[in-house]
């Protein structure tokens, strides 16, 4: 195809990211999810709630992007940043989510921080990869994958996926995840 005769040619550009602090600055688009934002997710619902109201509805995590089009061919990217915390015992995580496109991976690049990529199949496969500055996780094309963050720093991924995967919350919301991760006694407990 003869992309000069298209919409498809944009001008190439470049961004900065602070890797430290899990910002890209002068994001076009800044999503922000507050302890509100996650009723429905955690298995202590009455610790989200106090939290919520004990601490303002703290600040989950944020995504910055500097969006390019949703379409085959381009790379979407994204900063992640999920606070460190608990709800109860279990370990502050994100939504998580399968693409709309559910065969398109991604690939998250740990900048900061320690925990894991949980990720699951819709028959019922799961696995956790462990994440820490300088560890990559492949995430395959159709498994739902969430963040969760076991340390006491913000835990900061640089993620790329294929323009048109899109974001799928519904069917991760039926099903949830087979397992959780805690923190008891200063340790990780997976179950
Ligand atoms: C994009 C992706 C990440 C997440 C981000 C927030 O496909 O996987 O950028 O969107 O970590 O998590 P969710 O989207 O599950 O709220
Ligand atoms: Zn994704």
């Amino acid at each position: 195809m003869d992309v000069r005769s298209t919409d498809k040619l944009i001008d190439p550009f470049s961004v900065d990211i602070d890797i430290d602090e899990g910002i890209m600055k002068r994001a076009t688009n800044h999503l922000v999810r507050k302890a509100s934002d996650m009723r429905g997710h955690y298995a202590d619902q009455a610790a989200l709630e106090r939290l919520i109201a004990e601490k303002a509805d703290p600040l989950h995590y944020e995504v910055f992007e500097v969006p390019v089009p949703e379409k085959e061919g381009h790379l979407m990217y994204c900063i992640s940043t999920l606070q460190p915390g608990q709800v109860g015992e279990e370990c502050f995580m994100t939504k998580g989510h399968y693409h709309a496109v559910a065969a398109t991976a991604e690939i998250y690049l740990c900048l900061r921080g320690q925990g894991y990529m949980a990720m699951k199949t819709a028959d019922g496969r799961w696995s956790a990869e462990p994440m820490s500055r300088g560890r990559m996780v492949y995430v395959p094309p159709h498994w739902a994958h969430r963040s969760i963050n076991t340390g006491g720093e913000p835990l900061i991924s640089f993620c790329v996926y294929p323009g048109q995967a899109g974001h799928n919350y519904g069917d991760i919301e039926q099903e949830g995840f087979p397992k959780r991760v805690f923190l008891r006694a200063e340790r990780v407990v997976i179950e």
